[in-house]
């Protein structure tokens, strides 16, 4: 029997799926946003808002959706975006996921605050296409010989994310009782209770295999430290300090690979990161988990591709539940298209299995949608594909010639 028999047949499934598996706090830790849920809805709506149209008549029998970033070939543009805590979803989350886009021949992006080492998930599915995530410590001398450590296990393109220099107001969080680490709360235990299921697949494994949750590539001193400030301030920042442009110039001295900055909106900051000869950006507003107000990176995506110009990369991500939004996406403007949620669901509802499930319903969908509006590789993809597109859409040329009177 295949997964699909077993009715996972979008990403609403999986995610449907989850919530009957995992405990409430982690659920909702996982598939909520900041304050009220405007940037999260948004997010959607981005996408949905886009009609596309269809040219008919033409042949797609050989189309493709494979592409490449970074010189390496994968088989969609599309990437797992960094999600702390996956080990919360599956025991060894974190290597589910990397393995499942491994499988599949996209991108995985491990996670600084990963439950699981970065030397284990680096061992179990290491190669051009795992990249990872850097948050920027406070302590600078700490995070550069994390940097090097990074390096050194093998990978070769880091995403350093740079939104978020205080703490996200969540107060599902509060109310559920979640945080990282855990601390066990009358909410969360009878959250946790109400799952016996996870309690053996997740909270007894990890108990025996590893001992309590804790950011495990985060230096014992300051995962300490962490804990300490966790308790007093129930936010998940180490502190309110700044993080500048200096810090990632330091970063670009040592680091030889690709070296992308996550987490900006806007094009003025896009032109910085190229201007200081970065590889790439990620525009994504952390899936509606920051700044309420923010807008959906598809909705900035071809003013800052107007601002940088056609070679510099911009992924986006926040937001894609479907194969068209990557076509939607590209259309925009992105060279890449990354999302977060999709692929925990998927590793809630059924470890790796469920990882891949999500990446096969993107790749399915994209397959087919390019088939329908008539686009047989991702080079082809751009403007023309939207019918009456809202104005932070690039306008399509339509090149009719229309008859003489
Ligand atoms: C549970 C969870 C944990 C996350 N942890 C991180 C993280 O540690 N570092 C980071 O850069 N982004 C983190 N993100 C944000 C994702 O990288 C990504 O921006 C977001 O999931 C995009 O929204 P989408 O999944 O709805 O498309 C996290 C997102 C989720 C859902």
């Amino acid at each position: 029997m295949t997964i699909g028999d077993m009715g996972f047949y979008n990403i609403e499934d999986l995610r449907q799926k989850a919530k009957k598996r995992l405990p409430k706090g982690v659920f909702e830790y996982i598939d909520l946003g900041a304050e009220d849920y405007i940037a999260l809805r948004n997010n959607r709506t981005a996408y949905e808002e886009l009609k596309t149209k269809n040219r008919v008549l033409i042949d797609v029998s050989k189309r493709s959706t494979e592409t490449q970033i970074f010189n390496n070939k994968i088989k969609m543009p599309y990437g797992i975006s960094p999600t702390a805590s996956a080990g919360l979803t599956n025991y060894g989350g974190e290597i589910d996921l990397a393995r499942a886009a491994q499988r599949m021949g996209v991108v995985c992006t491990a996670a600084t605050s990963a439950l699981t080492p970065m030397e284990e998930i680096w061992d179990a599915a290491g190669g051009e296409n795992l990249w990872f995530q850097l948050y920027m410590w406070v302590d600078k001398e700490l995070r550069m010989k994390f940097v090097e450590n990074i390096q050194a296990v093998g990978y070769k393109t880091l995403i350093v994310t740079v939104d978020g220099p205080v703490g996200a107001n969540r107060e599902h969080n509060n109310r559920n009782g979640y945080s990282m680490p855990l601390r066990y709360s009358p909410q969360l235990v009878s959250g946790i209770l109400a799952k016996p299921g996870w309690c053996f697949r997740v909270l007894l494994k990890q108990y025996l295999k590893r001992g309590s949750f804790q950011k495990e590539n985060y230096p014992e001193e300051l995962n300490k430290k962490l804990t300490q400030l966790d308790l007093a301030s129930g936010t998940k920042q180490i502190k309110p300090d700044m993080q500048c442009w200096d810090d990632i110039k330091r970063i670009q001295e040592i680091w030889k690979g690709n070296l992308l900055i996550k987490g900006l909106q806007s094009a003025e900051d896009a032109v910085l990161a190229a201007e200081m000869g970065l590889d790439g950006v990620v525009l994504s507003n952390h899936g509606g988990r920051y700044v309420d107000n923010a807008p959906s990176p598809l909705q900035v995506t071809a003013e800052t591709r107007a601002a940088v110009g056609k070679d510099f990369r911009i992924i986006i991500d926040s937001g894609p539940r479907r194969g068209s939004d990557i076509v939607k996406a590209l259309a925009c403007g992105a060279n890449m298209v990354m999302s977060g949620r999709p692929t925990l669901y998927g590793v809630a509802a059924a470890g790796e299995a469920g990882a891949y499930r999500a990446l096969e319903i993107f790749y399915t969908e994209m397959d087919r949608i390019m088939a329908q509006l008539g686009l047989n590789s991702v080079d082809e993809i751009g403007p023309q594909i939207f019918w009456n597109p809202p104005d932070w859409v690039p306008q399509p040329k339509l090149g009719l010639k229309v008859a003489a009177e």
